[in-house]
């Protein structure tokens, strides 16, 4: 056990996906066996209460790696000493909404949010974002906190590319740990590109063992739309499944994935022709706590097709909130 507490703040932590999130992370799900935490949950204050209904839950589980909980409706106080934020609370879309009411209204979460980090967080903060629109909720954050390095701000993909793996999975009828090499660039929306053209599995191109026709007509728009899929069949949003991803998001970045490549929404350093700075989609592996981008890999132009189109929409949803003021 290391003498070390981490702070963990999360976002949203009364929500579904907080509430399913907090317990993991609880349970060493982030840091592992042998590091304690101190869990942050920022809520807003009409949501105060159940925040501390959860903080009540989270005593009354013992759990061993727990050193305290607490509360907040301020995130200046909430990100104090954070090195890791989850930060899942975010305004869903309501009817009548356009997008851009959507960003607009976001941003007044999520800049406040990343100047507290700015201002507060430790020096190892690391920042998943997982409130939609997550990609440029997570550029608005990164833009808000210009002492922290803008590659600690990261969106999630890692539900994208679980759910890619579960679906080649089941379609092959191997083990998720039997395949490598699966990426899903882009933004966090039906735009996504799930890329099998590097894909192994059990040592094998994936694209030997499923059809073309397949991965083109079924697999990519599974993929892309099973966040609207679960919407519709299980009645709600994805919540288990989402919480699950981003902590595999988090213990991968700061524990490492040796050779194996995960998907992470990371600022764009150029690579692949992705606007410099755009938090895109990419294949990654991570070592030491930070993670590299797959560098060389062969496009085909399918594949630059697909990641143009999903880039694109990350262009306009940034020049969205330039305009909405929400970043210069
Ligand atoms: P939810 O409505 O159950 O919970 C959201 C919580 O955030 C609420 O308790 C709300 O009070 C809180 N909140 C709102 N503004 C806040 C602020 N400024 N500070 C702190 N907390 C705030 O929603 P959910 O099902 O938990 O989903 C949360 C978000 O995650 C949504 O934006 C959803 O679209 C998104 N999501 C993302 C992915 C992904 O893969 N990136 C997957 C599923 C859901
Ligand atoms: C998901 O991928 O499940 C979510 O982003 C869907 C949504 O719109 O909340």
């Amino acid at each position: 056990m290391t003498s070390d507490v981490k702070t963990i703040t999360i976002t949203g932590a009364a929500g579904q996906i907080g509430y399913a999130t907090a317990f993991r992370a609880a349970a060493g799900a982030i840091y592992g066996a042998n590091t304690r935490v101190r869990l942050n949950l920022l809520e807003i204050p009409e949501a105060a209460q159940a925040a501390a209904g959860v903080a009540m839950e989270l005593t009354d589980s013992a759990f061993p790696l727990l050193s305290e909980v607490n509360t907040f409706d301020d995130p200046n106080t909430a990100f104090e000493g954070a090195s890791v934020g989850l930060l899942i609370g975010a305004r869903p879309r309501t009817k009548g909404m356009e997008r851009a009411d959507l960003l607009a209204a976001n941003g007044q979460i999520f800049g406040p949010q990343g100047a507290a980090i700015n201002d507060h967080a430790a020096d190892d903060i690391r920042v998943v974002v997982v409130g939609n629109p997550a990609n440029t909720n997570a550029l608005i954050a990164a833009k808000h906190a210009p002492d922290v390095p803008a590659e600690r701000f990261t969106a999630l993909m890692r539900l994208d590319h679980n759910r890619g793996l579960g679906q080649l999975a089941t379609k092959t009828g191997s083990a998720v740990n039997d395949i490598e090499k699966f990426a899903v660039w882009g933004n966090h929306s039906a735009s996504q590109f799930p890329d099998l053209a590097h894909t192994l599995i059990g040592g094998t191109p994936a694209l030997e063992l499923v059809s073309e026709d397949w991965y083109r007509e079924t697999f990519i728009p599974t993929v892309a739309n099973r966040g609207a899929e679960i919407i519709q069949i299980r009645g709600g949003s994805s919540v288990a499944s989402a919480a699950s991803s981003a902590l595999d998001h988090m213990r991968d970045w700061i524990n490492g994935t040796g050779e194996r490549w995960v998907s992470m929404g990371v600022p764009s350093d150029g690579s692949y022709g992705v606007p410099e700075g755009l938090i895109c989609g990419f294949p990654v592996t991570c070592t030491n706590g930070e993670y590299t981008i797959v560098p060389d890999l062969d496009m085909s132009p399918f594949a630059c097709d697909r990641l143009d189109v999903s880039v694109n929409e990350l262009r306009e949803e940034r020049e969205a909130v330039r305009d909405a003021g929400l970043i210069s």
